[in-house]
């Protein structure tokens, strides 16, 4: 990312100088479709993010600019509402939820670039809501804890974007740290980081290229069954009030009988909470071999059980498993398309992916791209 061109950029529409801030994207180790169950989860932010050149400006005027859109938006903070520029509205939702909060803060320029892949299951949205929260915090001078910064753009996720998100990915492009992934009680929101040793190791991103359009309603689809089967649950241990407290036999005795679909979705999660538990050990003691076969087990449970799959990540799962230098392989975030998450021996990247893209051609007639990524710092002001 180029970022003198960016207060070039910036400078020639709004003609004052801006501030630059970056919010990277995430990728998850493991932990999926947990957060919104009180759960474990362990991204880590990614060396690929949004950046944002913002300035104040003398009047109540949000000037909004996308790179990539080659689009201006222009409103005013007295009524904040969502606009038909999806991109404008990850902004909009954070000034507005701000507001809501009672934060005073002035117009603003708002310039938008960024190098992460938009759709790839990398979060760029919630780096975006990051980023747009962290500048207006900073420029208004306004002393919102990091915390907070990540609920605020949640939040904005969940009004203006219409997705009812957990924490994890706003939580990540805001606390990641470069070399450690970061483990997040999403009860609690305590987290420990922990360092990622990869020697001779990379994680390797395979993006499918398509993102398969019910994933937005199947993803609250999924939020509801899993809160179906704390109700049931909580008939019999009232004290119970999410999946983090459940057990499999409560599932199997009092959801199983009720409703099997429901019963397989929260056994999944039962199960992914505990493989978290199991890698926060197995990466701290370097012993890859282990994660990866957790993150194949990860896998088939979001393929099988969870249903969020797709046929694409399923075929690119399937074709590295049992690739000599592949430690473990899944797919990521909210499903239905993305990117899978690779652990792969240096000296085998490059000879995969040249066979894999083949492959996938071959089979979809689409193109994969694929990305090395190097973790890196959350939010953060760089110029
Ligand atoms: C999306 C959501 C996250 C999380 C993942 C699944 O990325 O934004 O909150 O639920 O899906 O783990």
């Amino acid at each position: 990312m180029d970022i003198e061109l960016l207060k070039t950029s910036f400078r020639n529409i709004f003609q004052v100088e801006p501030v630059i801030v970056k919010s990277p994207g995430r990728i998850n180790i493991i932990g999926e479709h947990t957060d919104y169950n009180d759960g474990f989860v362990m991204p880590a932010a990614i060396n690929k993010g949004i950046y944002v050149a913002v300035s104040k400006r003398e009047d109540n005027e949000m000037h909004l600019y996308s790179e990539s859109y080659q689009q201006l938006h222009i409103c005013g903070i007295e009524r904040i509402e969502k606009s038909d520029k999806a991109w404008a509205n990850y902004i909009l939702g954070v000034a507005d939820q701000m507001k809501n909060r009672g934060y005073k803060f002035t117009g603003f320029n708002l310039y938008l670039d960024g190098n992460v892949p938009l759709g790839a299951g990398l979060s760029s949205s919630a780096a975006l809501e990051c980023a747009t929260a962290f500048a207006l915090n900073y420029i208004n001078n306004i002393g919102i804890s990091k915390m907070d910064l990540a609920l605020i753009s949640q939040k904005a996720e969940h009004v203006f974007a219409g997705v009812n998100c957990g924490i994890m990915d706003q939580f990540a492009s805001v606390f990641g740290k470069k070399d450690q992934a970061v483990m997040l009680d999403c009860r609690s929101m305590k987290y420990v980081y922990i360092p990622l040793k990869l020697d001779g190791y990379k994680l390797v991103l395979l993006n499918t290229n398509v993102k398969h359009s019910l994933s937005d309603s199947a993803y609250n689809t999924r939020r509801s069954q899993c809160e179906q089967g704390v109700k049931w649950i909580k008939e019999h241990f009232p004290k119970i009030s999410s999946l983090r407290d459940v057990s499999l036999e409560m599932l199997e005795k009092f959801v199983k009988p009720k409703d099997s679909e429901v019963f397989k979705k929260c056994a999944y999660v039962v199960d992914e909470n505990e493989r978290v538990i199991k890698a926060v050990d197995q990466l701290g003691n370097g012993d890859l071999v282990a994660l990866g076969e957790l993150m194949f087990a990860t896998h088939g449970g979001l393929s099988k059980d969870y249903e969020v799959s797709c046929k694409e990540l399923d075929f690119l799962v399937d074709f590295v498993k049992d690739f000599d230098g592949v430690l473990g392989a899944r797919m990521m975030g909210g499903g239905f398309g993305g990117c899978t998450l690779n652990i792969i021996r240096n000296e085998r990247i490059d000879v995969l992916i040249e066979q894999i893209k083949a492959a996938y051609q071959r089979e979809f007639n689409l193109q994969l791209d694929a990305y090395v990524v190097e973790t890196d710092n959350g939010s953060e002001l760089i110029g």
